[in-house]
This record gives C-alpha cells, structure tokens and sequence, in this order.
C-alpha cells in the first residue's frame, strides 16, 4: 500500500521537512546537561504535587476524573487570570483559554491564523519548536535577527518598508519571545517593545507573544507586549512548565474573545481535567511568591556561575550575551561548526544544543550553540564548562 498517496498536500509537504526533535543529542551516560532547557529533578515540588493529588481527590472524589465535573478546572483559569494581573494583563474568563502547555497554544494559534500562503515573521534565531509548528502551516517566513536588546525592530522596519514599497504581501503574524528569549537569552528592550507594538498596528500585523520564561527574571520584570496594548494584536502564550513542571502541560492563550473562541473551537482534546484540577489545589496550597523568588535566586546563582566558568576556562574568541533571566546563554564561536563540535563535546562528557537548530536558514546558527543551566548543579555547570573548553581549544 502507498501510505504517502493518502497524505494531503498540506501534510505531505511538512513531512518532508527535517523530523521534529532532530536537535536533541543522544546523551551518553554521565553526561553533563547543558543541552536541556528543562528543571533539574530537586526544583520539581513532588512532595507538594503528591500532596496536591491527594488533598483533591479525598475532597472531590471521582470529579476530577471525569471528562467535565471538577470545580478546580474553573479555580485553575481564576488563578491564572489573577496571576496575569501581577503583570498588568487584565483577562475575562472570555479572553482566557488553558492549553496543553504553551507548545499546544503556539500549535492553536498557528492552527487559526496561517494557511500555505501566510507570512509569519520569526526572530533569528527562535525556538525551535515553534518553528517546526509553523512550518508544517507554511513555506514563508521573514527572519529578523535578534542582537542583546533583542528582536532588532528598525531590521523589521526596513524590511515591512521595503515590501509595502514593492507590493509584496504583508506578515499577518509576528512571533516572538521578548523576555528571556529562548534561545539567546536576551530581552527586547523597552524601547523596541514600544517600537515593535506601533510596527504592528502601521503594517496591521498580530503579535504572537511567549511569554514563557517571564516568572524567572534575576532582579526586575519587564512588561509583556500584552500589557502595553488595547487593540487586542498581541495574543499572549504563557506556561507553568518552568516554575512548576511541564509534565503537567498546563500553559494558555490569553486574546481578543473573538480569537478565544477560535482557539478553543480547535482545541479538540477535551483538554486535561485531572491535571488542571491537581494545579489548581498545588497553587491554593502553595505560597507563589516565595516558591519563584527562590527559583530565581537559584537561576541567578546558577547563571553566575556558568557566567564566570566561560571567562575562566573558554578562549577569548568566544562571546556570549548576559541574560537578566531564563534558563539560557548563547555561545558565539568565530570559526567552528558546532554541530561538528558536539559530537566531541559528548565524548568529553557535556551536551549543548547547536545553534543551527535555532534558525530557518540553519546555515546561520552553524557558530553559535545554546547552553542551559537550569538542569546541572552547579558544580557539574563547571566542570561541564570545563570540558567544553577543552573542547574547544
Ligand atoms: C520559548 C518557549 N515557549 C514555549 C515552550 C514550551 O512550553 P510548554 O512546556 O508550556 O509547552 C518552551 C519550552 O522550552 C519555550 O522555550
């Protein structure tokens, strides 16, 4: 049987590109992870979570284990809404919808707004999951590069400029990530927030903003793209994938009711009542605040010491951004193919992630790399930067 004949066009063509995750190494055993973007095992609240299931389930018996029934779904939107509202983002239930994690949100807002002739603009570099996303919705992308102030808005300027000015089709979509960017690191700065969101409103484009990372800064928060608006451009994706667990895979859209109803008229799983329920008795049970002000002080303490490990025990031919919060910093390496690198870096005992995964023109990351420290302690952070000098020199 020809199994591709059955296949659409539409899904035929993304088959074609690269298979999703191709960017994760096989980690061999004992391997030092600066490749995962993810929470060391000590930083996720199990006892808290067990707690959590088992308070729910004495107090709601069989509800949460039913497709509707549970009350704590509802609570877990409230929670959220009242979490928005620290950072200035004021949502009704109608402007609100939970998701699968922020990847399922970014799955569902690509789902209502691209089609095969879409333009969506992307930074250069971005989160490569996302950009799979995208592309199994569309061919066509515009590349903004990212510098340390972030998304480099007079690139894009130009660039919408220049295609009003020749009649080309207009962006319908930016997507970005201004806080704590994945991969880089880096935050847009104020200045380009403001300039972007007038951008968006001359060239009638939607902002797509991620704002997953938002909850983890060092010192001082910065104002989403959402928070400065009233049009209703930006449809805003966060998580509690990095300040709770991911397995949990509870993120949201907050937008325009208009586009909620979209969203959610795609949104076909039913979505995760049990799991929605147990975060919402975790988080009645839990003192936010001093859970994030803890993980930031341990991400900040972690992120120094990698800091100070890359002046000590790399060449100066490399350079990197510092990030004011996150879970990431970027490694520029003038004259190596990181990709080539990583399969001695692994031998070595330590993992990145090359930086060509990151980019649509995968040519452009081919000197770069993205190092985590959210998952190693902080001893095995310098070792592993230690090993990755060795590597390099
Ligand atoms: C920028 C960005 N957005 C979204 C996600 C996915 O978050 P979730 O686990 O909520 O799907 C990640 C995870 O690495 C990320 O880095």
């Amino acid at each position: 049987m020809n199994v591709e004949s059955f296949f659409p066009e539409n899904i035929k063509t993304p088959l074609k590109n690269d298979p999703p995750g191709e960017w994760m190494p096989t980690l061999p055993d004992k391997c030092i992870r600066l490749s995962s973007g993810f929470p060391a095992p000590t930083l996720v609240p199990v006892e808290q979570l067990k707690a959590a299931v088992i308070s729910l389930l004495e107090e709601e018996q069989d509800l949460p284990l039913h497709y509707v029934g549970s009350p704590k779904v509802a609570k877990l939107k409230e929670q959220i809404q009242e979490m928005l509202l620290e950072y200035n983002i004021r949502v009704s239930g109608d402007e609100l919808l939970i998701t699968s994690g922020a990847c399922q949100a970014i799955d569902l807002v690509a789902r209502i707004l691209i089609d095969d002739s879409t333009i969506i603009v992307i930074e250069a570099p971005t989160y490569m999951e996302a950009l799979e996303v995208f592309q199994n919705y569309t061919k066509h992308f515009i590349s903004i590069p990212i510098d340390e102030h972030g998304l480099q808005t007079k690139v894009l300027e130009e660039v919408l400029e220049e295609r009003k000015k020749k009649g080309l089709t207009l962006p319908r979509l930016l997507y970005t990530i201004p806080t704590f960017q994945n991969p880089t690191g880096t935050t847009m700065s104020t200045e380009r927030r403001k300039h972007v969101m007038k951008l968006a409103a001359n060239y009638n484009f939607l902002i797509l903003e991620d704002d997953a990372y938002r909850e983890l800064f060092f010192d001082k928060p910065s104002i989403p793209l959402k928070a400065m608006e009233r049009e209703g451009r930006v449809l805003y994706v966060g998580s509690l994938s990095k300040v709770v667990t991911t397995g949990m895979r509870i993120g949201w859209v907050a937008a325009t009711p208009e586009f909620i109803t979209a969203l959610a008229w795609f949104k076909k799983d039913l979505g995760h009542p049990f799991a929605q329920a147990t975060m919402a008795s975790f988080l009645e049970n839990t003192d936010m605040e001093t859970r994030l002000n803890f993980l930031r002080d341990t991400y900040k303490a972690k992120c120094e010491v990698l800091i100070s490990a890359l002046e000590r025990y790399l060449p100066k031919s490399v350079s990197w951004y510092i990030p004011e919060g996150g879970y990431f910093v970027w490694l520029n390496i003038a004259g190596v193919d990181t990709s080539q690198l990583l399969t001695e870096a692994l031998s070595e005992g330590v993992s990145y992630v090359p930086g060509e995964y990151f980019f649509l023109n995968r040519q452009d990351g081919k000197e770069f790399l993205r190092l985590s420290f959210s998952y190693a302690n902080q001893q095995d952070i310098v070792e592993g930067i230690q090993k990755l000098g060795n590597v390099i020199k």
